[in-house]
């Protein structure tokens, strides 16, 4: 392995030294590449990818064949960050047999460091199979994006006295199971910090405010890349799209009124060999259109 390659006793370490976590989800090797360099800390290739990547509308038809392909990509470029890969609807829920080879292939083929699954409740035994192999899990409570249709929309959790105490034991759960880490996703500040402050294992937030031991958001928010609606917890770092469609725009015209490509861009031959291929021109070595061959005989 490699010695950069921060280890989970690393990651737990964090919050006990008064570091904050900082995770980000990366979907390819440009994006992870760039996260490894700005020092992140763990890199999500989250089933995310199902709308910011794939274009669909919600996270439940990533295939694990795509998830693995874009786990492939991150892990084989991250040096340093700990690469986790999301397992995807389907992946997991079927079988304890069905979610521990799954989870192998993540780290086998693709390179993986941990998985993340939703849930707690059934995926508990999940989760203890995929550990009993030697594979670090991360869990995830609060609001649970594939299973958002049985819970009524994408709206915050734990609103309630009952549904912050579910939550809340759902986490202690995910510890006693032996996870290293859990993700509270859309959840009142306050039942975050009370749920950070009863766990060992850090706590990384996604709107789930400030207390947590890490935050995470998705690439696409955080560097304004996502068109139509943004969750209320998502700041954006930067305003990429704006900035990538201008650059599109400059290309295109340029293209079109023949400014690109100038010299610099251009290859050149030597004189005496551009001087030897005129001279073969015109000798009448190019073959000309009607003596070609038919294409389609
Ligand atoms: O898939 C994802 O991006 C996630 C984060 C929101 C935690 O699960």
């Amino acid at each position: 392995m490699d010695s950069q390659k921060l280890t989970l006793t690393e990651i737990a370490e964090l919050p006990r030294q008064g570091k904050r976590i900082a995770m980000v989800t990366a979907y390819d090797a440009a994006s992870a590449r760039l996260a490894d360099a700005a020092g992140l800390d763990v890199l999500l290739v989250g089933d995310s990818a199902a709308m910011t990547v794939l274009g669909h509308d919600s996270t439940v038809p990533v295939t694990m064949e795509e998830m693995l392909m874009l786990t492939r990509a991150v892990a084989r470029v991250t040096r340093r960050a700990l690469v986790v890969a999301d397992m995807p609807f389907g992946s997991y829920q079927l079988s304890e047999d069905e979610a521990v080879r799954n989870a192998v292939r993540f780290v086998k083929d693709a390179g993986a460091d941990a998985v993340k699954l939703e849930g707690a409740g059934r995926t508990l035994t999940r989760i203890s199979a995929i550990l009993d192999a030697g594979i670090p899990v991360m869990g995830h409570v609060g609001l649970t994006p594939q299973s958002v249709t049985l819970l009524g929309g994408y709206k915050a959790r734990g609103r309630t006295a009952a549904e912050a105490r579910r939550i809340l034991d759902e986490a202690r759960a995910l510890e006693r199971v032996g996870c290293f880490a859990v993700v509270l996703e859309a959840i009142p500040a306050s039942v975050a910090a009370a749920i950070s402050e009863s766990l060992k294992i850090p706590t990384i937030g996604i709107g789930a405010g400030s207390s947590c031991d890490g935050q995470v958001l998705v690439w696409h928010d955080l560097l304004g890349m996502t068109s139509g609606h943004l969750p209320r917890f998502v700041k954006e770092y930067a305003h990429l799209s704006e900035t990538i469609r201008q650059a599109l725009e400059a290309y295109a015209t340029d293209v079109r009124e023949g400014r690109f490509p100038e010299s610099q861009h251009t290859y050149a031959m030597p004189d005496q060999e551009l001087a030897r291929f005129e001279s073969q021109l015109a000798g009448g070595t190019r073959r000309s259109a009607d003596t070609d061959e038919p294409r389609n005989r």
